[in-house]
């Protein structure tokens, strides 16, 4: 039934609030913007048609609105009034509409759906409620006394007895079409902030007789998010629904310092320690171990694999099964093989790396000329002695050795040994370390006579320096 439904998502406030140049519904939660979690709730619902209501003068990348049609609301003139301008989208087929503000992040899908069964039940309006101990900010839902509702209040138009009320407006209704949808044109501003509400189609459709029912939701998941204090508690509430989401396969040591991105994968058996941040576009597979302080972004990791502590991962990588990467780690835009190793202190980027290779501590590739990124290739099993420099375009054949401390300008064949650094020569009696000679010290001098002052060895440094 949901495939003749319409959903009009509202995000051409101005969003003030948040004093931001980026739009507010641009802003992330869990690092995917709020209008984008909103739509893809709507698309998860099933609901046929999507309208997207955005103001004039906003940049909106281009892939945000994905399916959803969008509607210029020229001025921000209220809820109503920007449900109206998508009116383009009311088509004959259509039986519901369900409205979603683009500041509801949190939103599900089945809480969406639940509330459009009541309409597609027989409801004339559905609206989602919750309940809150500090409802200051929020419309409030008055009912009647069959329980149904009979208006909302919003904030500044309520009376000390309203403002008690602690059931509040989430902002999503779902409105029969016909006769309650066409009542949103009876809407007019006289209120406090002469703005066309929304919220007023309820007192208008229960003057009419309307059947207007209305739905509990968890704060948590339809709190709106006006500023930035607001976000925060957002993006706090993403984050105790991820750790437990991700507890479900997985072992965090403690889940409270992991922090995870809309779209992150974690498969079974895996095993996250202490504080470790995942940004977009990052897949853990079985049994791999993200140890303490990993800063992890746009990476897949293979099952069994161990990453950290202290690794970080960029875009572009791919850590194959079993491979190790130790403390101290960048990895970017590169692919290792299956039980590679980079253990300590290496920077990694723009490279293929061979399977079970290993690479020495210091290891790095050097990717860059200050104008053009290129490529190190490794081959299988090959090894890279401690503290080498890779100088990319740069080709390690399958099994070559690597003698520590090289820097590796040509490719080097398989099989071969590469030693690329300065020869050692030895000088004999010539530290500066050694024990002093009698003819190093100034001739008739002592100590005391030369500075009476000075500890007794400041002389013998002297004539050292
Ligand atoms: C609104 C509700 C309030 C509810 C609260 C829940 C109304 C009048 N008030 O208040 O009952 O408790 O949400 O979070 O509906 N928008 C437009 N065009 C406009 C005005 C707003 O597109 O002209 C969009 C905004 O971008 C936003 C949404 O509608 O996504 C809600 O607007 P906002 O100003 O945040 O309403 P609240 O004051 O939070
Ligand atoms: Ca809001």
């Amino acid at each position: 039934m949901n495939s003749r439904s319409l959903a009009v998502v509202l995000a051409a406030g101005q969003g003030t609030r948040m004093r931001s140049a980026l739009p507010k519904v641009m802003h992330p939660v869990g690092g995917l913007p709020m209008i984008a979690h909103v739509l893809k709730a709507v698309d998860a619902a099933g609901i046929g048609r999507t309208a997207l209501v955005i103001g004039t003068g906003a940049t909106w990348p281009g892939d945000v609105a994905g399916k959803a049609s969008l509607h210029v609301q020229d001025h921000p003139r209220g809820t109503a009034h920007a449900v109206l301008s998508a009116k383009d989208a009311f088509a004959d087929d259509i039986e519901a509409v369900v409205v979603l503000f683009g500041d509801n992040p949190l939103v599900a899908a089945a809480t969406i759906d639940r509330v459009l069964a009541r309409v597609h039940g027989g409801a004339d309006i559905a609206v989602l409620a919750f309940e809150t101990e500090t409802p200051t900010g929020y419309g409030r839902v008055l009912l009647d006394d069959n329980g149904h509702v009979a208006a909302i209040r919003e904030e500044k138009d309520a009376s000390a007895d309203e403002r008690a009320v602690t059931l509040c407006n989430s902002g999503i209704m779902a409105i029969r079409a016909g006769e309650p949808l066409d009542a949103l044109a009876a809407i007019d501003s006289d209120n406090a902030k002469g703005e066309f509400y929304l919220t007023d189609l309820v007192a208008i459709g229960h003057a009419r007789g309307y059947n207007i029912v209305w739905e509990m939701a968890d704060f948590e998941e339809v709190m709106g998010v006006n500023d930035r204090a607001q976000l925060a508690l957002a993006e706090a509430a993403f984050q105790r629904r991820a750790r437990q989401k991700a507890l479900e396969t997985a072992t965090l040591l403690a889940p409270d310092t992991v922090y995870f991105s809309h779209d992150t994968v974690i498969g079974t058996d895996v095993l996250i320690e202490q504080n470790v941040v995942f940004g977009p576009g990052v897949a853990v597979d079985d049994g791999a171990i993200i140890r303490a302080f990993c800063h992890i972004e746009g990476a897949v990791i293979s099952p069994g694999a161990t990453v950290g502590p202290f690794a970080r991962l960029r875009p572009g990588t791919a850590i194959g099964p079993k491979a190790r990467i130790g403390n101290f780690v960048e990895v970017k835009n590169a692919v290792l093989g299956p039980e590679a190793k980079v253990n300590h202190l290496s920077y990694v980027g723009d490279a293929n790396i061979g399977a079970s290779a290993n690479l020495g501590a210091g290891t790095i590739t050097c990717n860059y000329d200050g104008k053009t990124k290129f490529r190190t290739e490794i081959g299988d099993g090959a090894f890279i002695g401690s503290n080498s420099a890779l100088v990319a375009p740069v080709a390690i054949g399958d099994r070559a050795y690597i003698g520590t401390g090289s820097v590796i300008t040509d490719d080097v064949p398989a099989d071969a040994l590469a030693i690329a650094r300065g020869r050692q020569v030895n000088k004999p009696d010539r530290s500066p370390a050694r024990p002093a000679a009698a003819t190093d010290t100034m001739e008739g001098a002592t100590h005391d006579e030369a500075d009476p002052g000075a500890p007794s060895d400041a002389g013998v440094r002297d004539t050292r320096a």
